[in-house]
């Protein structure tokens, strides 16, 4: 089962790199371990996951303002956020090898837990647990030297809470309302890997929504379950099926991080193990306090307001939709492999061929099309092999229809229209082919 398991994640993985959706980063030089680049498919699909949330969590809501902060921020945030005290894992080093660990990754493998206290890999003992804090270090100025240290963000949010006095005074919003950010953040991660599942360097799409002080916790657990469930939502934008591939967790109160008081984990089934794709959180004011920042009311009442955080990562939300899209299927004697994406997350929306490249008239109508289309909708036009290879190479992008112009289209001016999902083809005459696609994409 496993080993089914992490062959699907291989296909994946070697799909994402065949079709240009994830190459290994600077390939040319030997990669580097453990971190990735987004090819044009990639990048396709990041972007229609960053701008499908800012619409639906940013721009389409009276309660929610965005923000674009800094990723190097001054260091005294890191202080103050308790991140340079507390964001530390528990790290164990093999004595044989000298592999390191996470030690809540262990505790998941019942074949190697710390308990059995032995090293995954070549079963050597594994040293007593050690706190190691994964913020990324830098130097600001020419001098390397430690009143120059700086850290890269390791999450957005604290982007959010330091302005947060700017956007009250800027925006005039009234709680409850939110600040939503999408951006990089970095951790030095023990054991990065899983594909792009864990890396160092990785983008949130983080809301801080504020709220008033909450005289029971039923004030709170409000907010809570309406962002639970608009989390659910989107989820399932995204083609997951949650009943059978989501796991919520509550995560337990001795796991919690330093500035939480409950926290849900929606854990994804990946190919490799039940992990987390999301976080909720219920932060109480422990960010505002910490920066001594508050909010006064209209009737002059000041206090510090309370805060829930919907935390979404865009690398698992692109790997969590592909592994969810990804079909196999037997066609007459071949297989074929499909990314039955969302149509709003596929890269690609329509394919555009010519029956054959060598016939000029054929190309020429194709090339109309594609360019009558293109500015519309992200559309790719390909003249290269057989149709079918044209099929199969658009069924692995996710790419919902592909139109084909063959000799009939000179006659009757129409094209075949051909479904990813359900391989059927129509014929559309090309001046209805707007209208056709206005309710399809
Ligand atoms: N501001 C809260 C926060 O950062 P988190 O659970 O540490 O909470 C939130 O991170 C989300 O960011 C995760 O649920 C995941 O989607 C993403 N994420 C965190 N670390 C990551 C990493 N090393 N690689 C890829 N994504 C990561």
């Amino acid at each position: 089962m496993v080993e089914e398991k992490n062959n699907l994640m291989d296909k994946i993985e070697s799909l994402c790199k065949r079709r240009g959706f994830v190459f290994p980063d600077s390939e040319i030089y030997g990669g580097m371990a453990n971190t990735w680049d987004y090819g044009p498919y990639g990048a396709g699909m990041r972007k229609n996951i960053k701008d499908r949330w800012w619409k639906k969590f940013v721009q389409d809501r009276d309660d929610m303002v965005g923000l674009d902060a800094a990723l190097i921020m001054n260091p005294k945030v890191w202080e103050a956020s308790g991140h340079l005290a507390n964001f530390k894992d528990p790290m164990v080093e093999c004595e044989k090898c000298h592999g390191r660990f996470r030690e809540d990754d262990l505790e998941n493998n019942p074949s190697a837990g710390v308990g059995a206290g032995k090293c995954p890999d070549c079963e050597g003992k594994l040293t007593a647990p050690k706190q190691f804090n994964m913020m990324f270090k830098t130097f600001f100025g020419p001098a390397e030297e430690s009143a120059n240290v700086a850290y890269f963000r390791p999450e957005t949010a604290q982007g959010i809470f330091v302005n947060f006095k700017n956007i009250i005074d800027t925006t005039r919003k009234k709680l409850p309302f939110g600040i939503g950010q999408i951006g990089k953040a970095f951790r030095n991660e023990i054991t990065p890997g899983n594909f792009i599942f864990r890396t160092r360097e990785f983008e949130q799409m983080e809301i801080e929504y504020f709220i008033p002080v909450p005289k029971k916790d039923k004030d709170w657990e409000k907010y809570f379950e309406d962002w639970r469930k608009e989390m659910i939502g989107w989820i399932k934008d995204l083609g997951i099926d949650v009943k059978k591939e989501i796991h919520e967790l509550n995560v337990p109160k001795d796991e919690l991080a330093h500035y939480s008081k409950k926290t849900i984990d929606f854990e994804y089934k990946f190919p490799f193990g039940q992990k987390e794709l999301y976080g909720l959180a219920y932060r109480t004011d422990f960010d505002l306090k910490s920066h001594g920042l508050d909010y006064t009311d209209e009737d002059g009442n000041k206090f510090i307001p309370h805060v829930i955080e919907p935390s979404l990562g865009v690398d698992r939300s692109f790997l969590a939709a592909l592994c969810s899209a990804y079909t196999e299927e037997k066609v007459k004697d071949e297989m074929r492999a499909v990314l039955k994406l969302p149509v709003w997350l596929s890269p690609v929306k329509i394919a555009v061929f010519p029956l054959l490249k060598n016939k000029p008239e054929l190309v020429k109508k194709a090339k109309e099309i594609f360019n009558g289309l293109k500015t519309d909708y992200v559309c790719e036009f390909d003249d290269n092999g057989n149709v079918g290879k044209r099929y199969r190479r658009q069924d692995e992008i996710g790419t919902p229809y592909c139109l084909t112009v063959d000799f009939d289209s000179l006659e009757k001016d129409d094209v075949t229209v051909r479904d990813r999902d359900s391989m059927k083809q129509v014929r559309v005459k090309i001046k209805e082919l707007g209208d056709y696609f206005k309710y399809k994409l």
